[in-house]
């Protein structure tokens, strides 16, 4: 007789993924998918800015700059980091990762970075589609060269993972979960 096969739930040291990648590349949406599959929360950076500033991230960026956005980005990330003691998958905004402050602030947390490594080609297409709240990324050519000055930053995270138009959300977070297991 077979008995049904236990799935044990990973018990890794670690207990905080960041995910990260451009615009549009779906990092909540793989966040969501990835902290369902773990049974973890899931937080969006750019939403708890938002309830705390009672205002969009667009506006915020439109009305007080782009500067002063890094900083409550900043100082959300660590608040955030100090506060979760639980596991936790985080949805970065696109920008967080590129600051060397950020980083380290994830680093020094403990925390595992994965990088949703997005053609530009569909970033676009769904930054489009999402019908504009991105200031960052007004044109198609300022979203380019943003993109581009970005790659060599995203590559620092510490799991790669490929995204394809053809790939489900679920299916990047088995690969994520995979990824985490194989380290
Ligand atoms: C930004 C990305 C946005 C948001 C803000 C700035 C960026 O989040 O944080 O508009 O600098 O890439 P998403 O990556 O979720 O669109």
């Amino acid at each position: 007789m077979s008995l049904p096969l236990k799935v044990d739930k990973p018990t890794w040291a670690m207990n905080k993924v960041v995910i990260t990648g451009f615009m549009g590349s779906g990092k909540s949406t793989v966040a969501r998918a990835l902290a369902k599959q773990l049974e973890w929360v899931m937080l969006d950076l750019d939403e708890m800015i938002e309830q705390e500033a009672g205002r969009s991230v667009p506006e915020i960026i439109e009305m007080d700059g782009e500067p002063r956005f890094r900083q409550l980005e900043t100082r959300m990330l660590a608040k955030l980091l100090e506060s979760s003691t639980s596991d936790v998958v985080v949805a970065l905004g696109g920008g967080v990762w590129i600051s060397e402050v950020n980083r380290k602030l994830i680093s020094d947390h403990g925390a595992l970075s994965v990088w949703l490594d997005a053609p530009f080609a569909l970033c676009w297409k769904r930054i489009t589609e999402s019908g504009g709240g991105r200031p960052l990324a007004r044109s198609e050519a300022a979203a380019r060269s943003l993109f581009t000055e970005r790659l060599a930053r995203y590559e620092l995270a510490d799991v790669h993972l490929q995204v394809t138009k053809e790939k489900s959300a679920d299916e990047i977070a088995a690969e994520i979960v995979q990824a985490i297991a194989n380290r």
